[in-house]
């Protein structure tokens, strides 16, 4: 059978795919609950990898079955998802039956249901570089058929400059997370450099903006687990849909910081840069290119 891919179009002034936005009014009208927790993130910034750790955090003893028994993108449901024959990220969400609910989204602020910020809800917001970003987004359009077909390289990434990609423009997508701090607390920002460098430190910043206090041998114990090859092992962590295809780039590829060297000229790194310079002037958010 052909696979058409999806095409990106304006949705209220940002890309989109329909994928993200055909349950739009059930999003919108999503009933937050103070106890729950959104992991909020620009794509490919280390979201799973997040929600995975958050997952072990609090059910990891309590319910050691379900890491067994249950894919990770059930128990974190990505809200906005709805595919074509699966439940929707709202209906599985609507479903969980743990507390705290943890629940996953990439949508821009703007976008986010008001219930959120009506309950006061803790957000933990991953962010990441933008060069590695970009690269890693890249390879996940190519291997994945629920995405815009990329282009080669220098396409994908003229048009990530642009922000003609699901979700728009990363530069907008973090500034707007970033400022959002300021005026709402409750959002605890974590930078995919950091957790390379000292995953146990994040932990324990963590924990401590969810109040949860977990003994240093647990921790120790998330920590194993949330390795990049223990979780590249992991079938349960990774996703399993037959629109990615692991052959043409696997979904826990390279786990660094820095691969953006492999994959930009120079001329595109000094084109990236001014273009960066432009759009990111607030002083208090700095991202590491390289640890
Ligand atoms: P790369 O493509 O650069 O390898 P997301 O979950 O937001 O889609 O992000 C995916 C990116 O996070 C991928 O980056 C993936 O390899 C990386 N990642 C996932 N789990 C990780 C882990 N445990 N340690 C380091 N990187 C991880």
């Amino acid at each position: 059978m052909e696979v058409i891919k999806p095409t990106l179009f304006d949705f209220h002034g940002v890309s989109m795919s329909n994928y993200f936005v055909k349950n739009w009014d059930e999003v919108q009208n999503f009933k937050a609950r103070p106890d729950d927790i959104l992991i909020a993130t620009y794509p490919k910034t280390g979201t799973t990898w997040v929600c995975y750790m958050l997952d072990l955090l609090y059910f990891g003893q309590t319910c050691p079955e379900r890491q067994t028994s249950t894919p990770l993108d059930d128990r974190v449901p990505f809200l906005e998802i709805a595919k074509p024959n699966l439940p929707t990220g709202k209906e599985l969400a609507d479903r969980l039956p743990t507390t705290p609910r943890l629940i996953k989204t990439h949508l821009p602020l703007q976008f986010v249901p008001k219930s959120f910020w009506e309950q006061n809800v803790r957000i933990v917001n991953v962010l990441r570089n933008a060069k590695d970003t970009a690269v890693s987004y890249y390879h996940f359009c190519r291997m994945n058929k629920g995405m815009p077909d990329p282009g080669d390289w220098s396409t994908f990434l003229q048009n990530f400059m642009e922000g003609k990609v699901v979700y728009g423009s990363w530069h907008d997508h973090v500034n707007g997370w970033w400022e959002k701090k300021e005026t709402y607390p409750k959002i605890h920002p974590m930078f995919y450099e950091d957790l390379i460098q000292d995953t146990g430190r994040e932990i324990d910043k963590l924990c401590s903006f969810l109040g949860l206090s977990r003994s240093d041998e647990e921790k120790k114990r998330v920590m194993e687990a949330v390795q990049f090859d223990n979780m590249k092992k992991n079938e349960m962590a990774n996703p399993k849909t037959p629109a990615m295809d692991f052959k043409i780039s696997p979904f826990m590829r390279k786990g660094k910081v820095g691969d953006w060297k492999n994959h930009f000229s120079v001329a595109q790194s000094e084109q990236f840069d001014e273009d960066y310079k432009k759009k990111m002037t607030d002083v208090t958010l700095q991202f590491r290119t390289e640890i």
